[in-house]
């Protein structure tokens, strides 16, 4: 299944794919809230709720949202832990602009700064966070275990990193027809909603070919993380995978 702007993700290099993710999301990000709330039937906000619970602070009160976007989970976070202090970075500088309205709006811009980085080569030095995410951003990068890595390295000894992203590996019922929705109704929707079906494509094949939970919690432990969880979510269509960063004991249960 290829859209007539993309190839199909299995043509792409790691490149080309990292040109055409940034292309995606620097072209479409008006409609991207919209389209996450309508096309994830508003599951997105209850799987990064989900995520929050997960999330362990300390005095240091440092949480890292990486392809952060338009910023919802760096938002719900400094909401949820009003502590905290918060860094989202993304490689799209359309999708920050609008997370960046939507900070100030929310009059949290003394506590998030967003800023432009590539989730490979984080601006960050060694152990300066307790908490670091990624939602719905790692199936869009082709060296998942590099990003990792970065995250692993940024975050304090046995503090949390967490991933929470889109999955096709549904429990046997609801297998199937979630599948004819991601190559068949999903691509006709983005192109209702968003006037165009290449990132819906590109969407649902992403969401096809990222690892199951298991392969990517190996993906995960080889990364050097540390009792590594998957957590299933909505019969299997989202996984949070935890692990903790190596060096350290961990922070509560
Ligand atoms: C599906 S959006 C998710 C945004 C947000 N985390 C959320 O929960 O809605 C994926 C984001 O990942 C970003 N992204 C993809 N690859 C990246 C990379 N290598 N470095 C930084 N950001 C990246 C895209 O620009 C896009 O904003």
């Amino acid at each position: 299944m290829a859209s007539t702007r993309y190839q199909s993700v299995s043509a792409m290099d790691a490149e080309q794919r990292r040109l055409v993710v940034r292309d995606i999301f620097s072209t479409f990000h008006r409609t991207y809230d919209l389209a996450n709330r309508v096309l994830r039937l508003r599951r997105d906000v209850a799987w990064r709720r989900f995520a929050l619970r997960r999330m362990r602070f300390g005095p240091r009160g440092r949480f890292l949202d990486v392809a952060t976007g338009t910023a919802d989970l760096a938002i719900m976070a400094a909401r949820a832990f009003p502590g905290i202090r918060v860094d989202g970075v993304d490689f799209a500088e359309p999708m920050l602009e609008i997370g960046r309205a939507k900070v100030e709006r929310r009059g949290l811009q003394d506590r998030i700064a967003l800023a432009r980085a590539d989730a490979l080569d984080l601006p960050f030095p060694d152990a300066s966070f307790d908490v670091s995410a990624i939602a719905f951003g790692m199936r869009n990068i082709p060296d998942m275990d590099r990003a990792l890595r970065e995250m692993a390295r940024v975050t304090i000894p046995g503090g949390r990193v967490l991933v929470l992203e889109m999955s096709a590996a549904l429990v046997p019922p609801f297998r199937a027809p979630y599948l004819f929705y991601l190559r068949k109704i999903l691509p006709s929707m983005g192109r209702l909603v968003a006037g165009d079906d290449a990132a819906y494509v590109y969407l649902s094949e992403s969401i096809m070919k990222h690892p199951g939970p298991e392969s990517f919690a190996g993906t995960m432990r080889s990364a050097g993380l540390a009792r590594v969880e998957a957590l299933r979510l909505t019969w299997g269509a989202a996984y949070l995978h935890v692990g903790l960063a190596p060096g350290g004991s961990g922070m509560g249960s």
